[in-house]
């Protein structure tokens, strides 16, 4: 048994995973800041505390930065295979964290030396990316994008540029044009299945996905390419066609809305903190000092959905049941107190979990291969429209209302009309 952080010890009533002190998340994602949030839920409750998921179903969110990076190295006790939940036969067929959590047969959900085999394909396919030709191709789209607002004087970031920039950079690595209406309905309904609007049909977007990445699939079988999805299909693991198609599902929507509300949360930082100057030219600090602080502040992925307990076992002085879920919370561990004890949290390192750890982490060189996009994101805009300024005072701009994902509703700018 382990028993990390706390020393007190917060029993579970016998047969009854619901604790009395827990906390209901719902409603908390409308919280526009979290961090203080986090901050007290630790103070009370500590570093592992019990919550209440949507439908008031039980879960553990992990607080602690020291409980977050032993739970995630130790995948014998917190394994990925959400099968092993104890709360199933309380969970509705609408359940609506039932896309994150039910079980598909993509690399997420496996475990050990299957785990091993499938990552492993998918870090040596996203070893093959050339950065620089990434960001390259990153400034392409970034100045086909721009042009297409630059003349009005005004845009909308997030719809508009962080967000296409990202799904069209990662659906380019996997091998489709960025260009096409194959490719703009793939992204499309990429959009719809992570992000569903109102109207929207999820699972229809979804079917439609893995068709078009079946077909893609399958043409790279016939005319391989220097692209993630030939390299995966060349790699010695032999991994099946279909066990390809669930894994570039899992690579392209794990990448791109993070990458995404990096981009947005990054330009936020610069265009409303006067440490960071406006103007790049007479920034003091850079724009890589600005990725690097919203990965400790406002991590894109804030919480993630997560772990399950193998065994019955002590985390942060909880009694954690065999098959209970885990949530990471990867924002509170970022500003934990215990590691920045004086409420500051600086970030001139990059020792944050905001990629997590572990096994399961995001795999090498994805942190790379964002910070690429990213970066290349936030420098070419910043060169196209360098006077760019918020079109809304700061307090105005709206984060969305996700506990999991950080990221805002929309970033309103303008600037002096360019002919691109
Ligand atoms: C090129 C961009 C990216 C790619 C291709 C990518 C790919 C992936 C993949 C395939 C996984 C699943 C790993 C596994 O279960 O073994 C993953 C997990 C994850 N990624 Fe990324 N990712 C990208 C960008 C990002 C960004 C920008 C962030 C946040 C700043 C992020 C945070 C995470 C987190 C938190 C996990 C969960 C790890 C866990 O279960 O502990 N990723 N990523």
């Amino acid at each position: 048994m382990t028993d990390i952080g706390s020393s007190a010890t917060h029993p579970t009533a016998p047969g009854c995973p619901v604790q009395h002190d827990a906390v209901s998340l719902s409603g908390l994602e409308y919280q526009q800041t979290p961090s203080q949030l986090y901050r007290e839920l630790r103070r009370e409750r500590g570093p592992v505390a019990p919550v209440l998921l949507d439908g008031d179903i039980p879960a553990w969110l992990i607080l602690g930065y020291a409980e977050v990076s032993y739970v995630t190295s130790h995948d014998e006790v917190f394994a990925r295979d959400s099968r092993r939940w104890n709360q199933w036969g309380a969970i509705p067929a609408d359940w609506p964290l039932l896309p994150f959590v039910g079980y598909q047969p993509s690399v997420l959900f496996t475990e050990g030396d299957e785990h091993r085999r499938r990552a492993g394909v998918i870090t040596d396919a996203l070893e093959g990316v050339d950065q620089f030709e990434l960001a390259q191709e990153c400034q392409h789209i970034a100045d086909q994008l721009i042009s297409s607002f630059a003349g009005s004087g005004q845009a909308e970031l997030v719809r508009d540029y962080a967000h296409a920039l990202a799904m069209r950079a990662v659906v380019q690595i996997c091998g489709m044009p960025t260009s096409g209406s194959d490719t703009q309905q793939l992204v499309d309904d990429l959009r719809m299945s992570l992000d569903a609007a109102e109207g929207d049909d999820p699972v229809a977007a979804y079917t439609r996905v893995g068709e078009r990445l079946r077909q893609l699939v399958a043409d790279k079988r016939q005319r391989p390419g220097p692209d993630v999805t030939s390299r995966m299909l060349l790699n010695s693991a032999d991994l099946t066609d279909e066990e390809i198609v669930q894994d570039l599902i899992s690579v392209i929507a794990a990448a791109q809305q993070p990458t995404s509300n990096w981009i947005c949360n990054t330009l936020r930082l610069l265009l409303t903190d006067e440490r960071f100057a406006v103007n790049v030219s007479g920034g003091r600090l850079s724009v890589g000092d600005a990725l690097n602080e919203v990965l400790w502040l406002d991590t894109p992925t804030q919480n993630f959905i997560g772990r399950w307990a193998v065994r019955d076992t002590q985390l942060g002085g909880r009694l954690i049941r065999a098959g209970d879920c885990l949530v990471l919370g990867l924002a509170a561990a970022n500003t934990d107190p215990q590691i920045w004890p004086h409420d500051h949290v600086g970030s001139g390192n990059s020792a944050h979990l905001s990629f997590s750890n572990g096994e399961h982490r995001c795999p090498y060189p994805a942190p790379l291969l964002a910070d690429v996009m990213a970066r290349t994101a936030v420098e070419t805009l910043l060169e196209r429209l360098p006077d760019l300024v918020l079109s809304v005072e700061p307090e105005e701009l709206v984060w969305r209302p996700s506990i999991w994902m950080r990221g805002l509703t929309s970033l309103p700018v303008q600037f002096t009309p360019v002919v691109m």
